[in-house]
């Protein structure tokens, strides 16, 4: 799963990048969403301008249209200039029709997004795209809230530490999969989630033997930037 597209090699959460996970072969795509001042779903991973764009705003102050005039390629390099901030239809409207999976992260900044959920469960039902796609958060209210809302959508937790028993926490919020930070997560726990029907999608790993250790614990898959390296490590393991 390529982690904000192909990031390794493209700047991250741009279309360039996701098309360029679609050329590596990536089963899926990872991407972050906030809520614009005037409602639209925003494809950047920071709450703010600066460090994709090198222009000062927050997401949640500015309206799509302004975010849209900043060029968020030319951090990366100069062959990147003039990429945009996605809309997350954009991204839905490449994925439709292809094996292509999404994995929507729920961002937050200082504090939630009100009625951000409720817009993204609108764009997945207007695109029919419900089995293509799953919303991760490291605010478990916030899958909680997609679950009672839209119990049809996969969700998946975010979290960093090691859990005893995640699955036990997860089934609290309806999880169905696992987001861990990749140090934490061993075949015992990968067979444990097995066991309650729950899958590992382990982030974000781009070195080559912890890859094929992760493929060899049995995930489901590995977030990256790097998704070509990702299959070159699938075919060792
Ligand atoms: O999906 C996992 C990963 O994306 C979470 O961390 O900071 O890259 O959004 P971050
Ligand atoms: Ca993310």
């Amino acid at each position: 799963m390529a982690h904000r597209g192909a990031s390794g090699t493209c700047p991250e959460n741009t279309m360039a990048a996701f098309e360029r996970a679609v050329e590596l072969g990536a089963n899926g795509i990872e991407t972050d969403v906030h809520l614009t001042r005037d409602g639209r779903l925003a494809l950047i991973h920071d709450a703010t301008l600066d460090r994709t764009t090198g222009e000062p705003g927050s997401i949640r102050g500015l309206d799509f249209a302004e975010i849209r005039e900043k060029d968020a390629g030319s951090w990366f390099g100069q062959e990147f200039r003039g990429q945009k901030v996605p809309a997350m239809e954009e991204l839905f409207e490449l994925a439709k029709g292809r094996d292509l999976f999404l994995n929507v992260e729920l961002k937050f900044g200082s504090e939630p997004y009100p009625g951000m959920e409720e817009a993204v469960i609108a764009v997945i039902r207007r695109y029919g795209m419900e089995d293509q796609v799953i919303l991760s958060s490291f605010n478990h209210d916030s899958l909680a809230l997609v679950k009672r809302l839209a119990p049809e959508v996969r969700t998946g937790i975010l979290y960093g530490e090691n859990l005893f028993e995640p699955w036990n926490y997860a089934a609290g919020f309806g999880t169905d999969a696992l987001h861990a930070w990749h140090g934490v997560v061993t075949p015992e726990k990968v067979k444990g989630a097995d066991e309650r029907g729950l899958v590992y999608f382990p982030y974000t790993i781009n070195e080559a033997e912890e890859m094929k250790r992760l493929i060899q614990a049995g995930v489901a898959g590995v977030i990256t930037d790097y998704p070509d390296l990702g299959w070159e490590c699938y075919r060792e393991a």
